[in-house]
């Protein structure tokens, strides 16, 4: 495929981006992806063949060495032709020059294409398969709540101290949380358990327990009008519906809740759905794809 190119992307290329998501770009989709550009210009990405633009990425830096690649898409016409492999290489060169340790990206379980793409000889993982409830019913949070001691932790190491006797510490570690962009999530680190501990916006992490015993904890934080459950790690099944209940029982009236899971056992996963099932709410699942370059 000798005119196969590919190159940084400037704001004139938002259009044509904007087209290889759907046959007639919406106006939409142009503004917002024109709204993206304008905020974050760095790390846009187009493969071009016969100096048409047929993919595009943005690989985002959200912390130093740790990247992210989003809006990866290859034209529907160009697609199956070996143009998203290239691509998803070019890419890898060009995180690597730019100092990235950890490459990762997220997709839905289904995605076949993704799977051969950056699995196999490309040496990416499977990292996480990350389920995420959105618009939970808030009402059993208070009863939920009793099941266990439930409090506040004020530091981040007897946390961490705690969480590394669990098993599948690694596991979780690998895993993504996103304080207030998908991109942020790292896992259970340090620097972000501080960050919701200390930090000011409204956010934190809820202990569950029995007898001083910890037996879960629920990081958490509210962006806009939603309060997330970021990461849930139990080491029991009612204490990790008690720090989940916690967790959701700080919530104003009119904020939505969702939970995000990493690796937990199906059994808390069918207590949670039980527990706080409602009308509204909906599951999503994805995996999270990553290597170490
Ligand atoms: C996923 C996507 C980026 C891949 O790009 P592409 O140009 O279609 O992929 P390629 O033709 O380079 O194929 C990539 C790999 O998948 C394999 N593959 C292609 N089609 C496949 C299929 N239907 N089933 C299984 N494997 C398949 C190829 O063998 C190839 O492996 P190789 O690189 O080791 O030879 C592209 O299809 C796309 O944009 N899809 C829709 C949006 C999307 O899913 N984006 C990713 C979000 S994370």
């Amino acid at each position: 495929m000798d005119e196969l190119t590919f190159r940084q992307a400037d704001r004139a290329d938002v259009p044509k981006m904007a087209g290889l998501f759907t046959k007639r770009p919406p106006k939409e989709r142009v503004a917002r992806m024109t709204r993206r550009f304008g905020r974050e210009p760095d790390g846009w990405y187009v493969a071009e063949l016969k100096g048409e633009i047929v993919g595009c990425c943005q690989a985002v830096f959200p912390r130093p060495k740790d990247c992210w690649l989003q809006w990866m898409r290859i034209g529907p016409n160009t697609q199956g032709s070996g143009v998203g492999g290239a691509f998803a290489d070019y890419l890898d060169r060009q995180v690597l020059a730019k100092g990235a340790e950890v490459v990762r990206l997220n997709t839905l379980p289904g995605n076949v294409r993704v799977h051969a793409m950056m699995g196999g000889v490309r040496g990416y993982t499977e990292w996480a398969r990350w389920t995420r409830w959105n618009r939970l019913a808030q009402k059993p949070a208070l009863g939920l709540a009793r099941l266990r001691q439930v409090a506040h932790a004020d530091d981040a190491e007897d946390v961490l101290a705690w969480l590394e006797g669990q098993v599948g510490y690694q596991a979780s570690f690998a895993a993504v949380t996103c304080p207030d962009d998908f991109r942020k999530t790292v896992s259970l680190d340090r620097s972000l358990l501080q960050e919701l501990i200390r930090g000011k916006k409204r956010g934190g992490c809820v202990l569950a327990g029995a007898d001083g015993d910890m037996e879960a904890a629920a990081l958490y934080a509210v962006q806009g009008q939603e309060l997330r459950i970021l990461q849930l790690v139990a080491a029991t099944t009612a204490g990790g519906l008690a720090a989940a209940a916690g967790a959701i029982r700080e919530a104003k009236p009119v904020e939505r809740v969702s939970i995000q899971l990493a690796g937990a056992s199906t059994e808390l996963m069918r207590a949670i759905q039980r527990s706080f099932a409602g009308p509204h709410l909906k599951k999503h699942e994805f995996y999270v794809f990553g290597k170490r370059l």
